[in-house]
């Protein structure tokens, strides 16, 4: 096991009704100005928005809110916010929302008071400083209510790279499981395949020796697989949908990851195909990531036995190869059951675009992808071939 240091200091209040409390928790954090942000209307049209203005209302606060933060969020609204949120004097950011709307609170909240380019934090500048972030969670998918990092697409340069730091992480986070109610079949099987996705660049690694967080990620994963088919039946299915919501908070948080070398090669490859093509970030691992799998699975047949056995059910003792092979298959088998497309075709990516998705992974100067195998160009656009 590798030294660490772990600090998750979100505060999260979780179940029904809970997000009536946002106006309670951003007061408690001395909050005077909060903007809220949103993304395409589902918060207006199933009455979460109000019933948090409500209660920001409620607390005496000040706000103002923004809608309209789009999947795969870009650049241009987050300059519009900055600039706003600095003449409003706002001291506080409230995301209301997933992944898409909580990345753009953070940026807009790293923005406010640095001088420079926002996207500078997106290239590789340290991340220090950050306005307080809160979250009222709609969708368990890419846990960034629990995480320290933001992904934005530079839609200038078709870019989507990441920032990360512990003044990102929310100070608060509201999970109430009914919020979810609303979700699509399509958005809820997206929410699954990138949380799974988040344990997998953790669970990949070469680093020996780490029995407790592997058992972790084992758990999760069989726990995230028992409830799975559930949600997609039926999205009012409370239980269920408590479940991942709080899966998809541990899955990202880091606690399954400590102590080890982590990879992360297949989110940067899906990104690339979300800055070009659009995809959902959940589809776009579905893809990559059984791809990326069969690709590397030669590194270490032990553990993908061990993942095959523990995770997919696969019977022990048989041909090593055959037994990691089987694991990938199963995984590929869960994920067009719960309806994710598992070929680059399915997300209208043409065999043509590979190279470019290619050059764009490598765009910020890295010359490797990844850590449990480090992948060159070659190896990138190997990975993109196999899930064509
Ligand atoms: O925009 P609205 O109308 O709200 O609709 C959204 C959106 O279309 C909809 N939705 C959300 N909650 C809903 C709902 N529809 C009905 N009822 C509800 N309760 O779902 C769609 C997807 O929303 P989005 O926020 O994009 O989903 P997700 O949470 O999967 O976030 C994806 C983004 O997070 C990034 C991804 O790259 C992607 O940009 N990630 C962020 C991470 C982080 N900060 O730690 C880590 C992840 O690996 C990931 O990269
Ligand atoms: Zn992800």
């Amino acid at each position: 096991m590798n030294d660490f240091t772990f600090q998750s200091p979100t505060k999260f209040v979780f179940g029904r009704g809970a997000h009536r409390e946002a106006g309670r928790l951003a007061a408690e954090l001395g909050a005077k100005k909060v903007l809220v942000l949103y993304g395409g209307g589902s918060a207006v049209q199933n009455g979460t928005l109000p019933a948090v203005l409500q209660s920001l209302d409620a607390a005496g606060l000040d706000y103002l809110s923004a809608g309209g933060v789009q999947p795969n969020p870009g650049s241009s609204f987050v300059y519009s916010a900055i600039e706003g949120a600095r003449e409003e004097g706002v001291d506080m950011l409230l995301a209301v929302g997933g992944g898409s709307v909580i990345d753009t609170a953070k940026a807009v909240a790293l923005g406010v008071p640095y001088p420079g380019d926002f996207l500078d934090f997106y290239r590789g500048r340290p991340v220090e400083e950050a306005l307080p972030v809160g979250v009222v969670l709609t969708i368990p998918a890419a846990g960034s209510e629990g995480s320290p990092n933001s992904v934005i697409t530079d839609e200038e340069r078709r870019i989507k790279k990441g920032a990360k730091g512990e003044a990102l992480r929310p100070k608060f986070a509201v999970l109430d499981p009914e919020l979810t109610f609303t979700l699509s079949k399509y958005q809820s099987a997206c929410g699954i395949s990138d949380m799974m996705a988040h344990i997998f660049e953790r669970y990949f690694t070469k680093t020996p020796e780490n029995a407790v967080t592997d058992r972790l990620c084992e758990g999760l994963l069989l726990a995230i697989k028992d409830v799975a088919m559930r949600v997609i039946i039926d999205s009012e299915d409370y239980e269920a949908q408590a479940a991942l919501m709080w899966a998809g908070m541990l899955a990202h948080n880091d606690l399954c990851g400590v102590g080890r070398e982590q990879d992360w090669g297949s989110h940067a490859l899906a990104h690339q195909i979300s800055a070009l093509y659009d995809s959902a970030h959940g589809a776009a691992l579905a893809v990559i990531f059984p791809a990326w799998l069969k690709y590397v699975y030669t590194e270490d047949i032990d553990r993908f036995v061990r993942f095959a056995q523990n995770v997919w059910g696969i019977s022990p003792g048989g041909d090593k190869e055959q037994t990691a092979l089987a694991g990938i298959a199963k995984y590929e088998e869960f994920l067009r059951g719960i309806g994710m497309p598992t070929r680059l075709s399915q997300l209208d990516v043409p065999e043509e675009g590979i190279p470019q998705l290619t050059e764009l992974a490598f765009a910020l100067g890295n010359t490797t992808i990844g850590n449990f195998k480090r992948l060159t160009p070659a190896d990138v656009e190997a990975v993109y071939r196999l899930a064509l």
